[in-house]
């Protein structure tokens, strides 16, 4: 007799995205994000209306997943949601609704660590058996909005964090110099954007002088904040003449620094892998930067784009490798904003 597949229903509200997935022994089925546009006027995400727009968005993405995947709710095994880090409002929506689904259907639930997630996205296969995943041990750069971290990864759930920043996320370096920049939240696309038309070596930025393998970008929002108020004294309209060329000298700083400790972590572990996760693995920089690596004989990892920026799958397919081991949480657990690797 056939064994029936093993499918997850994995939920991700820890910040503005309300996601829903569904995958089927580990391949995806579907896949569905509702992103929140409140927060644009506000050059930030402010969490009570993220956790508004969460209440508003997550039945129907749900149904939404489960109609594009083609399940039925009594076919789910179990559901994962992530249950921390991230806002605190938000996760509760995550994962009250993760806990009544899954008590209706009398079927486990499985907490998701959403940095964890971001990693172990490498590890989702397509729809048509296609996949690219890195063997263990492998480094892992992790950026986001909230976060940046080297992790040496040993397995599914063996993870140390082994650099990390010290101050601001490179996320979050990106959307502060937006901001200076006058561009919409999240900016770190739009300097993407213009900085693909822009000179990198026209401005120069200093780099922070950190310990070990750990980030700083702090200093360099500083640095790009008063370059600017002087600029601007002279030339009022120093910002718009020189749009992409500050995008793309800003970026430069700011993947040199990623890469700078990329190159010295693969060097002290002795490892040959990189993968990278998080939002800012999205950056057209960072990503052919990277690849780069691969004429040095790195083998070099990077996750599809709507892997990249926050999503369930990656929650889906944790809970998926938890589920194969029996880790499920109970009823009683509560989300944990600041959940560490
Ligand atoms: O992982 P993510 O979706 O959410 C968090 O968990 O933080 O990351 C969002 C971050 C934001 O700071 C956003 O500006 C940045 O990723 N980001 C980018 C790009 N796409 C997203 N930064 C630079 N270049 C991009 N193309
Ligand atoms: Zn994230």
């Amino acid at each position: 007799m056939q064994q029936s597949p093993i499918i997850i229903l994995g939920i991700e509200s820890s910040c503005d995205d309300t996601a829903a997935a569904v995958i089927s022994d580990g391949k995806i089925l579907a896949n569905v994000i509702a992103n929140q546009d409140v927060h644009k006027a506000f050059g930030g995400v402010v969490p009570e209306l993220a956790s508004r727009a969460h209440q508003q968005n997550i039945v129907p993405v749900v149904d939404a997943a489960l109609k594009k995947a083609g399940v039925d709710k009594k076919q789910i095994s179990a559901v994962a949601f992530t249950n921390g880090p991230g806002l605190m409002g938000s996760l509760l929506v995550g994962s009250s609704f993760a806990k009544t689904f899954a008590l209706a259907l009398a079927i486990p639930i499985i907490e998701v660590n959403h940095m964890q997630g971001h990693i172990l996205a490498h590890f989702i296969t397509e729809n048509d058996g296609t996949s690219n995943k890195p063997t263990f041990p492998f480094i892992c750069l992790t950026v986001s909005g909230g976060h940046t971290q080297l992790v040496k990864v040993f397995d599914y759930f063996t993870m140390e964090v082994i650099g990390e920043t010290i101050d601001d996320a490179a996320g979050e370096a990106f959307d502060k110099v937006a901001k200076m920049l006058q561009l919409p939240y999240p900016g770190g696309p739009l300097v993407d954007k213009y900085a693909k038309l822009g000179n990198a070596t026209r401005f120069n930025f200093p780099h922070p002088k950190v310990e070990g393998l750990n980030f700083s970008f702090s200093g360099l929002k500083t640095s790009v904040l008063y370059f600017l108020q002087k600029e601007q004294q002279i030339n009022p309209n120093f910002i718009e003449e020189n749009l992409n060329d500050i995008c793309a000298s800003v970026q430069k700083t700011i993947v040199d620094i990623l890469l700078i400790n990329v190159k010295k972590a693969l060097i002290k572990e002795n490892i040959n892998q990189i993968a990278i996760a998080g939002g800012v693995s999205a950056n057209s920089e960072l990503r052919t930067r990277l690849l780069e690596l691969e004429n040095e004989n790195y083998k070099v990892f990077i996750p599809k784009f709507e892997y990249c920026t926050d999503n369930a799958a990656m929650i889906a397919i944790t809970g998926y490798y938890k589920f194969l081991q029996g880790e499920y949480a109970s009823q009683q657990i509560t989300p944990n904003a600041r959940m560490k690797i």
